[in-house]
């Protein structure tokens, strides 16, 4: 029986780069998930009898959630809820399965590569009928609601199965358990070149793949081990927990520590890889050298066409804007376009549904190609596979003939986490001030040729997104980024990106900090970063 519930307005709903995100106590708080649920659902129109798709990373609230999830759409008209079994779906596994369905949309439950457990982290994000977040006419529309929002719709189910594959019907309603594997194994296969991947495996080609105890173990066990015949033990941490085991689930090299020295000792294998809590990050490390993000799309972006799924070649590429300029000089060679958008998966959406890109990526380890309208992990580790199953060098060859061909971008990003909000608000809007009066006059020796808060204009619906960024472009085409992050749940992140071009093959191997340090320095003078958050030092460098 369809419920109404009265409730008041909560008002931090904002969806931020990533959907909402909070808190689980936050979360916790009666009414609130249900505010922001039917705050989505009073955003939408048309979806009276449709098929919402249901997913998450398995963290903790997940099955909770998810429950919520599914009564409200059977008492906001949907007709059917596909959910994973378990409630485990991966982002990009969500996507596909929003895309395969024809659903009109799906809610992906999760807080990407932040901790779970009962004081970490949770999030809701809703996701459009084409498999990628909503757009922020969406997102805008869903936190006006939430700040009015009188009541909600729900109705009882009764106990939700969540773990017995099958059809389920209750009051019209047809609940959905489905493997959350087998079509996103199925699209894996379409693209790559399994039988080239076997035969590496055959060979002895050794890899480590972690799960980081959290969604894509079950799809790496399956893909990796079953299906291409890694040798059993290629996937670890391979059980999704509900606190990640106690870890962060984000595969940098702070956090896959383990996985980075195991690369880099004297047994190791030949290729290292891990993804995060939901499924649409990746790290790449081959024997002996760590991939940055930016080079590892501009090297798929390259090789792509290697894979049966890419032979055709690509329609463009696309990449965030403080991601590094590596991917420019590929589509230039390509003679193909190359599309810089704010941070954020959803500016990606557009180009890919018009045709314009087939490969996107950002510095933050995020790789995709139009399969989905997702970035995915599993995707970019598999591209990765099936390239060096063709081109049968190792990751150090192929990266070092890259650098070759089309020069180095060092890059690093510089993340100052849990400052006070308002004074990193201070520090970008004092740079904000200044924009103008930075060309001309060196910086710590450098001249600087343009300076800007970065806007999007989105060619293919005509929106602008304003201030997304700030730009410091040297003469020579270096460059300093600051911005703040869109995905935390507490404080604020300030990001500083730093990027130099080195054409030179006899100057590739320097120490990343060395070969920027003239650069740090006058992100520094420029920024006055110690003074304004009261650090010396970044929390994390990447
Ligand atoms: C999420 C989004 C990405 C984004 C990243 C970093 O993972 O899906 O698209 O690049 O967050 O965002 P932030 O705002 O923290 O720099
Ligand atoms: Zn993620």
């Amino acid at each position: 029986m369809k419920q109404t519930v009265e409730t008041k307005p909560f008002s931090d709903q904002k969806p931020g780069t990533s959907g909402l995100r909070k808190k689980v106590p936050v979360f916790q708080q009666e009414h609130y998930a249900e505010n922001f649920i039917q705050s989505v659902f009073d955003s939408l129109e048309g979806f009276e009898g449709q098929t919402l798709v249901v997913g998450g990373d398995g963290r903790f609230l997940n099955r909770e959630v998810i429950g919520k999830v599914i009564a409200m759409a059977a008492a906001n008209g949907f007709g059917r809820a596909v959910v994973g079994q378990g409630g485990i779906l991966s982002t990009p596994a969500t996507s596909n399965v929003i895309r395969k369905r024809k659903a009109f949309g799906g809610f992906i439950l999760s807080a990407s590569h932040n901790p779970g457990g009962p004081n970490e982290d949770f999030g809701i994000k809703y996701n459009i009928g084409n498999g990628g977040p909503a757009p922020e006419k969406i997102t805008d529309a869903i936190f006006a609601r939430s700040k009015v929002i009188g009541k909600y719709y729900t109705t009882d189910l009764g106990v939700l199965d969540l773990d017995t594959l099958g059809e389920r019907e209750v009051d019209g309603f047809v609940i959905e358990v489905i493997d959350p594997v087998k079509d996103y194994a199925e699209l894996m296969e379409s693209l790559f070149d399994f039988g080239a991947i076997q035969g590496m495996f055959r060979s002895g080609f050794r890899m480590s793949f972690d799960a980081m105890h959290a969604v894509t173990g079950p799809y790496a066990k399956e893909i990796l081990e079953r299906r291409l015949g890694a040798p059993e033990g290629t996937a670890r941490n391979f059980v999704p927990l509900e606190d990640f085991g106690g870890h962060h689930p984000d595969p940098n090299l702070v956090y896959a520590k383990d996985l980075y020295d195991e690369l880099m000792g004297p047994d190791a294998p030949d290729f290292g890889a891990a993804s995060d809590g939901d499924g649409d990050r990746n790290l790449i490390i081959g024997r002996g050298i760590f991939v940055t993000p930016s080079d590892s799309l501009a090297l798929l972006a390259a090789n792509a066409h290697l894979a049966p799924g890419y032979r055709q070649g690509l329609k463009g590429i696309a990449r965030s804007m403080p991601t590094s300029g590596a991917a420019d000089r590929v589509a230039e060679k390509l003679g193909v376009g190359i599309y810089e958008t704010p941070t954020g998966w959803k500016f990606f959406g557009n180009l890919l549904d018009a045709g314009l890109a087939t490969i996107c990526g950002e510095e933050s380890a995020g790789t995709g190609s139009d399969h989905v309208r997702e970035k995915d992990g599993l995707w970019a580790v598999l591209l990765w596979l099936n390239v060096l199953a063709a081109r049968g060098q190792s990751v150090k060859d192929i990266v070092s003939e890259h650098w070759r061909t089309y020069g180095r971008n060092y890059y690093s990003r510089h993340d100052y986490e849990g400052v006070e909000t308002e004074a990193a608000n201070r520090l970008v809007d004092g740079l904000r001030a200044k924009l103008d009066t930075l060309p001309g006059p060196k910086i710590n020796g450098l001249t600087v040729s343009a300076a800007d808060d970065f806007a999007y204009h989105d060619p293919v619906d005509g929106s602008t997104s304003k201030n997304q960024g700030i730009r410091i472009l040297f003469e020579g085409g270096s460059r300093v980024v600051f911005r703040l992050s869109g995905t935390g749940t507490s404080g604020a992140t300030l990001r500083v990106y730093i990027e130099r071009y080195e054409p030179d093959p006899a100057k590739h191997d320097i120490e990343t900090q060395a070969a920027l340090a003239d650069l740090i320095q006058a992100a520094e003078e420029v920024a006055n970063i110690k003074e304004l958050t009261g650090r010396n030092i970044p929390t994390v460098i990447t």
